[in-house]
């Protein structure tokens, strides 16, 4: 069973997606935070995790160990499902950053994953999230499809507690392809899931069924 994440910071988006019953979680980064141009992060931030609470929030720390560690702590207090998304740095910081985050209670995403070896690290770190980026592996030659597999295979096989997230959605087709490998959770951007409820059979279908129902109300028996 994959659960939904909408990759947003866009407060409008997540009040109308948040209506539609299927989003168990939020997602940002840098880049989705650089759209909501003129927003203050703090302010912007406190008002997604009250909108989406009891569902976690990723709110992505930077890339330097101590501002890291910093920023965790101070992000941390802004609200109950606050997650801190760690990036899977070069030098194993970030794993480093896991550990400790994870041994004061505070949940931690480890994200801008391309390879199974970096999922297995985070996983064995002891991360509740793994973010694998769908479409930026594909880009990088890999198959998105396998490394999901098997990353969620770890995870299963040792019975570690960590959720794999996958991000980098950019079509509504991407997403039938990640839920065949089985993630716990898919994160799509509010484009892609505004598409999805559509389909030009179910529309055409919906005008049938409309015409015969004037049609049934013109001859309807009346009481
Ligand atoms: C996931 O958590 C990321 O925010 C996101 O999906 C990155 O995807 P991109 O390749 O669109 O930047």
């Amino acid at each position: 069973m994959t659960e939904i994440f909408l990759d947003t910071a866009n407060i409008d988006h997540i009040k109308e997606i948040l209506e539609w019953g299927v989003i168990r979680g939020v997602t940002t980064n840098q880049k989705i935070f650089l759209k909501e141009k003129g927003c203050n992060f703090e302010e912007q931030s406190k008002t997604i995790l009250k909108l989406v609470e009891p569902y976690p929030v990723s709110l992505e720390g930077p890339n330097n160990l101590d501002e890291l560690l910093k920023t965790a702590r101070e992000y941390n207090t802004w609200g109950e499902n606050v997650v801190i998304k760690v990036p899977m740095l070069p030098d194993g910081n970030g794993l480093k950053a896991v550990k400790i985050l994870e041994s004061e209670g505070i949940k931690t995403n480890v994200t801008a994953m391309m390879s199974v070896n970096q999922a297995f690290l985070a996983i064995t770190a002891g991360a509740s999230y793994a973010s694998l980026f769908f479409n930026r592996i594909r880009d990088s030659g890999d198959n998105p499809v396998e490394v999901v597999k098997q990353s969620r295979s770890i995870i299963d096989e040792g019975g570690y507690k960590t959720k794999l997230i996958v991000g980098s959605i950019r079509k509504p087709e991407d997403v039938v392809e990640i839920v065949s490998a089985n993630p716990h959770i898919i994160t799509i951007p509010y484009k892609i899931l505004k598409q999805m409820p559509y389909h030009e059979r179910t529309v055409s279908t919906l005008e049938e069924f409309d015409r015969a129902w004037i049609e049934f109300k013109k001859a309807e028996k009346k009481q």
